[in-house]
């Protein structure tokens, strides 16, 4: 699985997004240390709060079946017809750290044409971990 497959799985995902809301369509790719790939996307509700981001959408596919390790996730987010580069939120960063090695685990974010890729370590610096509570 290269980058651009997952770029391009990321791509393909954001159509099935529902963001009636803000109209932000995001899709995501996370790629297991197993060679499986968990798609995402962002969930909104009337109510707001209750949103899910397509990362986390992913993650938790991902985790309840019983996934554990990761090696990156790729990322599609904008609103049709204006396509930009869209990087995971805080709190999705969070929960990256809770399953990921920062050092190995590589954050690609796509329009749909070009990629960029960047470290956990370095989109969330001195994170805090499971290793914190050793
Ligand atoms: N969103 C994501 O799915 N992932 C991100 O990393 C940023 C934001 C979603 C949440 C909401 O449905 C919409 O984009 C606008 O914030």
């Amino acid at each position: 699985m290269t980058d651009k497959q997952l770029a391009e799985a990321a791509v393909a995902a954001r159509e099935k997004a529902y963001a009636p809301y803000s109209r932000f369509k995001v899709g995501a790719a996370l790629l297991g240390v197993d060679g499986l790939v968990y798609t995402g996307v962002n969930i909104e509700n009337a109510a707001y709060t209750p949103t899910s981001c397509a990362e986390r959408t992913a993650f938790c596919k991902a985790v309840s079946e019983g996934a554990r390790g990761f090696a990156a996730i790729a990322v599609a987010g904008w609103r049709d017809g204006q396509p930009g580069f869209a990087y995971p939120c805080g709190v999705c960063r969070q929960v990256m750290m809770e399953f990921c090695e920062p050092g190995a685990f590589k954050i690609i974010v796509t329009d749909g044409n070009e990629m960029q890729s960047s470290l956990l370590k370095d989109i969330l610096p001195h994170g805090f971990g499971p290793e914190d509570l050793d």
